[in-house]
């Protein structure tokens, strides 16, 4: 069975790939990646000379390409990571959103309408998604499956649009398709743009904490490990045009979320707590910032008997000991482009 996992080369995907790889030796995996500035070949330095991998440098968003490789690989299985995924950069620049996010996942549907005969083996299409699609919630309730769509930010919205298509292409084409849409991933491999990875590393250079606002939004906060491994129960088990929604049970105000993690960055280093927490400095608000996101994982515990493994207790603590013991890794991406985003984003933001 050949899988084509896209974007594999990102914090998802490569965390994936990292699980699923060294065990499942009868499946050849193919990573198309664009390589942008999200993605780093470090990430899968322990798997890539594995015999079952082979790794594509390619966009989605290109037809000719996404179509070439169909015909050289012929795929039974797309699971389509491939994105670009951090709100704050879609806020300041949504082009390429638009591009990766719509035109490529329509693009990847096309190929498999065009090359799958899906009465003859099994095939699948799995689209991962975003509980952002969702919109914002007040201080109770949960996402369900049964939420209706309403996306507020120009990432959530190009989400929201490959969910529809996705959708369409089932209901339109009998494409046999899956989607999961999931709460806050944190773990290694994850770009130090987004608030937790961003906290730990500048926290170990001693630089500013910055919280939008007043901290007080709330996410729901899955290790990595606990996504990919619900990815592959739903490739293996999930039923075709269904969606399940994936969440940690595990609701952080921002603000605690900050302390937590220089709590446990001195437990982990010679520094003390007070010394990181005089780091934070709250900044001016994310424009549109929704304000809680909370997941029901009925569906998938109940149908598939899936359920985090981690606690956010142990799951936090390695993650802050990975980017303690991998600085090549932080320097490896705090290039010039990083650099170039952190004084984009948070140059003109407002000292509170
Ligand atoms: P990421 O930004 O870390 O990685 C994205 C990867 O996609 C990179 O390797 C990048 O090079 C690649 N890519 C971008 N444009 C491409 C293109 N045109 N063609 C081919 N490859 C391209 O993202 P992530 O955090 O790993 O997210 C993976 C998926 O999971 C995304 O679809 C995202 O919307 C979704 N998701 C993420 C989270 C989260 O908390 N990170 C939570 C829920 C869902
Ligand atoms: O909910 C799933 C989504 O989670 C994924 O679809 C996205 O790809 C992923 O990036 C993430 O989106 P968020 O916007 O929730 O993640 P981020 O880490 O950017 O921000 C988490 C919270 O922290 C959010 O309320 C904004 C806040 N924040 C973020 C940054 C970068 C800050 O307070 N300060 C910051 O510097």
């Amino acid at each position: 069975m050949v899988i084509f996992v896209t974007g594999g080369s990102g914090f998802i995907g490569s965390n994936f790939l990292n699980l699923f790889l060294p065990s499942f030796t009868e499946y050849q995996f193919v990573n198309i990646d664009k390589l942008t500035y999200a993605a780093n070949p470090l990430n899968l330095e322990e798997v890539s000379s594995l015999k079952n991998y082979v790794f594509e440098k390619a966009s989605i968003s290109e037809y000719d390409q996404v179509d070439s490789l169909f015909t050289k690989y012929k795929p039974d299985v797309v699971i389509n990571f491939a994105a670009e995924s951090h709100v704050d950069r879609s806020i300041v620049g949504p082009a390429d959103f638009i591009t990766t996010n719509i035109k490529g996942t329509f693009n990847l549907l096309e190929a498999c309408r065009k090359y799958w005969d899906s009465s003859k083996n099994k095939k699948l299409f799995y689209h991962i998604s975003t509980d952002e699609v969702y919109g914002s919630l007040g201080d109770n309730g949960l996402f369900s499956e049964e939420t209706g769509y309403d996306p507020r930010s120009p990432y959530s919205a190009s989400k929201a649009s490959s969910d529809h298509l996705v959708r369409a292409y089932y209901h339109t084409y009998g494409l046999p398709v899956v989607i999961t849409n999931c709460s806050n991933n944190y773990g290694p491999y994850q770009f130090p743009e987004k608030l937790i990875p961003l906290v730990i590393t500048n926290a170990l250079e001693e630089k500013p904490l910055p919280v939008y606002g007043k901290g007080l939004n709330v996410r729901d906060w899955l290790y990595v490990e606990d996504h990919c491994r619900a990815v592959w129960l739903v490739m293996e088990k999930g039923r075709i045009g269904s969606t399940y929604n994936i969440g940690g049970g595990n609701e952080w105000k921002n603000i605690d979320l900050v302390n937590k993690i220089c709590e446990l960055l001195a437990e982990e280093t010679s520094k003390d707590t007070d010394f990181y927490k005089k780091l934070i400095t709250f900044v001016g608000d994310r424009p549109g910032h929704d304000y809680r996101y909370a997941i029901d994982s009925t569906k998938i515990a109940a149908e598939l008997g899936w359920k985090p493994r981690e606690t956010f207790n142990t799951g936090l603590r390695k993650t802050v000991r990975w980017y303690l013991q991998n600085p090549d890794w932080v320097n490896s991406v705090k290039t010039g482009e990083y650099k170039n985003w952190i004084d984009q984003n948070y140059r003109y933001r407002e000292i509170k």
